[in-house]
């Protein structure tokens, strides 16, 4: 699955920059407080927005401090998908039963220096695993390769049957490094620069897509 992050997007045609992606498999849409994370995105109206514009569903990647207060909105509204972060939770696992209850899949992200083992049961109310391959808080960066060790981690707990969760990756993922990124066990890839930032967007998630395919 290729997720394009409107990170990279021009913030101004949103709607057209969803018309140009139109075989996404997730819209990513980051949201960022300027607290968690030292950048400031966009909030609930535009999300809002978003989900009257498009059919395809919305992964709500929250870059927020208190989640517990906050994510519940983003369900309640229809995104499809909504990532906390782990490190700003207080209570992930009545977060994750929260956003089940309101309708959206629950997602649970671990940036780059943070461990994956102590959070496994954690991770069993949770749909999806997002793993920070940057540290958040801005497109275009480099890749951390080291994190591809948690996505292996996660990928056995997945085969195994000691967690059912989609294994979500985000931050450098480009034609030169979603390769790698396959052959560790991702199911979703968030791609914001290389999508948008090619001339031609939907072409780009398709060949990502062949790309990871391939790979597998
Ligand atoms: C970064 C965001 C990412 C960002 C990825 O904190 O969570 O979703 O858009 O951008 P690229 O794909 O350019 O690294
Ligand atoms: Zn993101």
């Amino acid at each position: 699955m290729i997720a394009p992050s409107i990170l990279s997007a021009d913030f101004a045609r949103l709607a057209d920059e969803l018309a140009a992606v139109p075989t996404s498999d997730w819209i990513h849409v980051d949201v960022m407080d300027n607290h968690f994370v030292p950048n400031l995105t966009l909030g609930l109206p535009v999300v809002k927005s978003l989900l009257k514009v498009t059919d395809i569903p919305i992964d709500c990647h929250l870059m927020i401090e208190d989640p517990d207060r906050w994510a519940i909105e983003y369900a309640e509204a229809g995104a499809y998908n909504v990532t906390v972060h782990v490190e700003a939770a207080q209570d992930p696992i009545k977060l994750a039963k929260n956003l089940k209850a309101a309708g959206a899949k629950a997602g649970l992200s671990i940036k780059p220096g943070t461990p994956l083992e102590p959070y496994v049961d954690v991770l069993k109310h949770y749909d999806t695993l997002l793993v920070m391959s940057v540290e958040p808080g801005f497109g275009g960066q480099k890749f951390m390769v080291d994190v591809l060790e948690k996505v292996r981690q996660a990928r056995r707990l997945v085969d195994t049957g000691h967690l059912k969760l989609l294994v979500e990756i985000d931050g450098g993922i480009n034609a030169e490094t979603i390769e790698q990124a396959a052959q560790a066990g991702v199911d979703c890839f968030v791609a914001g620069s290389a999508v948008y930032d090619a001339a031609e967007p939907g072409k780009a998630v398709e060949a990502l897509r062949a790309q990871a395919a391939g790979a597998r």
